[in-house]
């Protein structure tokens, strides 16, 4: 274990995540890519903070988070606890379950076995670190976390917070996993169990009702034999939008847009940012594009797809399979539809970019298309309209704004209505919407996306935060 605060008389935080928002490149520590560390980041700051995570086979973890005073506790696992824990339970039965099935989960009683103990390492460790801040609330983070709450209730009578990033399925699927009571007696430890929307916290309520016989449900509250109420709640997570908007209209993001502007001069830009991961929809969203040259020959060599798609989870097989089929996507359209002496129709990159990168991707795209099969909530949403709203006083009223493409299964979906919606299991549909917004007219695009920065801007990442632990 490394490093934890000194003590203060601050009321104290402590962060459990699966993954401390730290990695190393080359000799350095830097802070990491993802969905959860977006949206913690700016929060650490502002109280005595320790942050608990698996230490990814490190011994020299920095102590504290760079650039904040949060100390960093690593969780240290055998090589077999990663491959139970993390790729099995988490990955091949969490994940595809609580993703409506998009992909087939696995159920291994070894898989469970090491998750419960992880779970536990995950638990001592916080308590351990938790006794040297004054009055902590503990913050669970995650999946790959459900069983800390209970074992945290189990060591202390300090706020025990639960925030689900990933859907809740519904009950009748989440019936399928042997260890259902167990799961849903991990999370009932906390005082309050979050999600992204009302959908999945009214999911998880349904389970607890149809699956534990010794709970009453009373409204958002769930009674618990003893007495002890927990609360549930929906809290969609969001980003920092002042910093995506300060940092949008930089220097630094602004050369990189004008060089990507030259590259790509006389060719409107279709854009993807993902994981690579099966939930993202992006085999599906190259057919569409695929069906859209198909149908389209007047936009050949004028449309492009860039897909920007972050490595992740390459030792579970699904991913792997996933990553081959998007190779052989991607050659067989550009074999299909690239003319001789021009540019090929879909550039991909299998890695991560900078952030000066992905903003200045997200100023430069026509289209975001954003057609998870199943999301959480999907934050490069949020991002994208942010960006481009930032920029939009800079731009004649002529040149519109960049047009969102977004699945009906994410959860940004809730709070984006004005985006160009889309169910990514209809091809014909998804090529037919980004025809469409495509062809919007300047000041539709420009009404659309106003109301959507506007909306992401209210409900920011602090207003998150503040719901999440100021109770
Ligand atoms: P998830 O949490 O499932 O990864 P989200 O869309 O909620 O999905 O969050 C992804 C985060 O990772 C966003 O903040 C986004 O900017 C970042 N990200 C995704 N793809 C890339 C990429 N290719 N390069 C850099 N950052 C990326
Ligand atoms: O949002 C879901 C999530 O699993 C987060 O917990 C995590 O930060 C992100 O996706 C990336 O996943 P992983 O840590 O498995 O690479």
């Amino acid at each position: 274990m490394s490093g934890t605060q000194p003590r203060s008389e601050e009321p104290g935080l402590v962060v459990l995540s699966n993954r401390l928002p730290v990695s190393r490149v080359g000799n350095k520590w830097q802070t990491s890519a993802g969905g959860l560390v977006t949206a913690l980041l700016p929060l650490v700051s502002t109280r005595p903070t320790s942050w608990v995570g698996w230490d990814g086979g490190s011994h020299k973890l920095p102590e504290k988070l760079p650039g904040t005073d949060a100390g960093l506790v690593g969780v240290g696992l055998s090589r077999a606890d990663v491959k139970a824990y993390y790729d099995g339970f988490s990955n091949a039965t969490l994940w595809p379950l609580f993703h409506d099935l998009v992909g087939t989960p696995e159920f291994q009683r070894s898989w469970w076995e090491a998750y419960q103990r992880v779970n536990r390492s995950f638990a001592e460790a916080a308590l351990k670190t938790g006794e040297e801040l004054s009055s902590p609330t503990y913050w669970v983070q995650d999946y790959q976390l459900m069983l800390v709450p209970q074992l945290l209730r189990a060591g202390t009578d300090a706020p025990v917070r639960y925030f689900l990033h990933i859907p809740f399925p519904a009950p009748e699927l989440f019936a399928r996993l042997p260890w259902r009571d167990q799961l849903l007696r991990g999370l009932l430890g906390a005082d309050t169990v979050s999600f992204h929307t009302e959908h999945y916290r009214r999911n998880f309520v349904r389970a607890c009702a149809l699956l534990l016989t010794d709970v009453t449900v009373r409204g958002r509250d769930i009674v618990l034999e003893d007495g002890r109420v927990v609360h549930t709640q929906a809290n969609p997570i969001s980003i920092d939008t002042t910093d995506f908007a300060e940092d949008a209209r930089s220097e630094e993001v602004t050369g990189r847009l004008q060089r990507l502007r030259r590259q790509f001069a006389g060719r409107r830009v279709l854009l993807g940012v993902d994981r690579l991961d099966y939930t993202k929809g992006i085999p599906e969203r190259l057919l569409a594009f695929e069906r859209l040259l198909e149908d389209r020959e007047d936009l050949h060599g004028r449309v492009c797809l860039v897909q920007i798609a972050v490595p992740s989870r390459g030792d579970v097989e699904e991913y792997q399979r996933l990553r081959d089929l998007v190779d052989q996507l991607v050659g067989r359209i550009n074999g299909r539809f690239t003319r001789p002496g021009e540019d090929v129709p879909v550039h991909y990159f299998h890695r991560g970019v900078a952030r000066e990168d992905l903003l200045a991707y997200y100023l430069l795209a026509d289209l975001m298309l954003v057609t998870p099969l199943k999301d959480g909530m999907n934050l490069v949403a949020k991002e994208f309209v942010t960006v481009q709203h930032a920029a939009l006083s800079a731009r004649s009223a002529t040149e519109g704004a960049g047009a969102l493409v977004l699945s009906e299964f994410t959860g940004a979906a809730d709070e984006m209505p004005q985006a160009y919606l889309c169910n990514p299991f209809d091809l014909d549909g998804v090529s037919a919407v980004m025809a469409t917004a495509l062809s919007a007219a300047p000041e539709e695009r420009r009404r659309r996306l106003d109301l959507l920065a506007r909306r992401v801007r209210r409900h920011d990442i602090h207003a998150w935060a503040e719901r999440e632990l100021d109770q």
